[in-house]
């Protein structure tokens, strides 16, 4: 039988983005961009690069910003049209969705009860087959990330997957640890996931990053879910517990990864991108220059 294509892509965007007070006070953390793109663009991006027909987002009443900033503004493109910026409205409405669209569902996650119940969230709205999860400040350039899963998953079946890179022992309490049975390549197969284990507990150094692709199944697992972690519903919990049934795999991908949930890493990422645009590029170098010369704080 072939592998079911991945149609759905889950956003979960209800969190309060309180590392990033006041930024985020008012403005959505997915809002914030990176140069000039917020990062939610780069998520939506990337799902569509990987051919995704639905996006689900998962959000929170005081985030109405982001299905405005999603959502085409017929009003705001009428009003740059009358300022003779035809060529700005038609770009918004290139990057935007039409109003009534099916490819694009908001759905609302009243408490902050955990990622795993984030995803249960979206269970009404999604397409038949595996769902795809993308956690959209974890900023990762290069080959679109999710599009790779999915070739990956078309290739292996592994029934649950997650994208993995290696971390310092130190730093495995801060994300999901993949416990790995086998290494096919790029690929690790593995018997479950634990949700930030302290160093000394971690089964390996395999850390999840914010993309997934998850069997359907996933959605009976998540209700039955008890808090872990935090108290919090884990979505490591549920992908664990699937772990023996459908099967479970890591896949080292390719690109870089932003943790653009913190300060250093949206720096990194900024600073990162500022070298590939022309605006950027002779900025940074003098930054650069003055860094070197100890002068940049003065
Ligand atoms: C979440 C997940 C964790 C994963 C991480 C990736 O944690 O619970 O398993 O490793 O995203 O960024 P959070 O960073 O939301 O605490």
């Amino acid at each position: 039988m072939p592998t079911p294509a991945v149609r759905t892509a889950i956003f979960p965007v209800a969190g309060l983005g309180t590392r990033f007070l006041p930024a985020t006070k008012a403005t959505p953390k997915e809002l914030l961009p990176v140069i000039d793109t917020p990062l939610i663009h780069y998520a939506i991006d990337e799902a569509q690069a990987a051919g995704i027909e639905r996006m689900v987002f998962v959000s929170h009443p005081s985030k109405s910003a982001i299905e405005r900033h999603v959502m085409d503004d017929a009003r705001l493109r009428a009003e740059l049209r009358s300022r003779g910026k035809a060529e700005l409205a038609d770009e918004l409405r290139e990057a935007s969705f039409p109003e009534g669209s099916d490819e694009v569902v908001f759905t609302m996650q009243d408490q902050p009860l955990g990622l795993g119940h984030a995803v249960l969230c979206a269970r009404d709205h999604v397409l038949p087959g595996p769902v795809a999860v993308i956690l959209p400040d974890d900023l990762i350039l290069g080959q679109g990330c999710i599009g790779e899963m999915v070739d990956a998953y078309r290739r292996n079946t592994p029934g649950h997957m997650v994208a993995t890179m290696q971390v310092p022992a130190e730093e495995t309490r801060k994300y999901g640890i993949l416990s790995v049975t086998k290494t096919e390549g790029r690929v690790l197969r593995a018997d479950g996931m634990v949700e930030k284990p302290e160093p000394s507990e971690a089964p390996s150094r395999e850390a999840v990053v914010g993309r997934y692709i998850l069997d359907a199944s996933i959605f009976d697992d998540l209700a039955k879910q008890t808090p872990g972690a935090g108290g919090e519903i884990q979505l490591t919990d549920a992908i664990a517990r699937g772990a023996d049934r459908v099967g479970l795999a890591g896949l080292r991908f390719s690109g870089q990864r932003f943790d653009c949930g913190s300060k250093a890493g949206m720096l990194r990422a900024t600073l990162h991108l500022a070298a590939d645009d022309p605006e950027c590029e002779a900025v940074l170098e003098e930054m650069i220059a003055a860094a070197t010369a100890g002068t940049l704080a003065a």
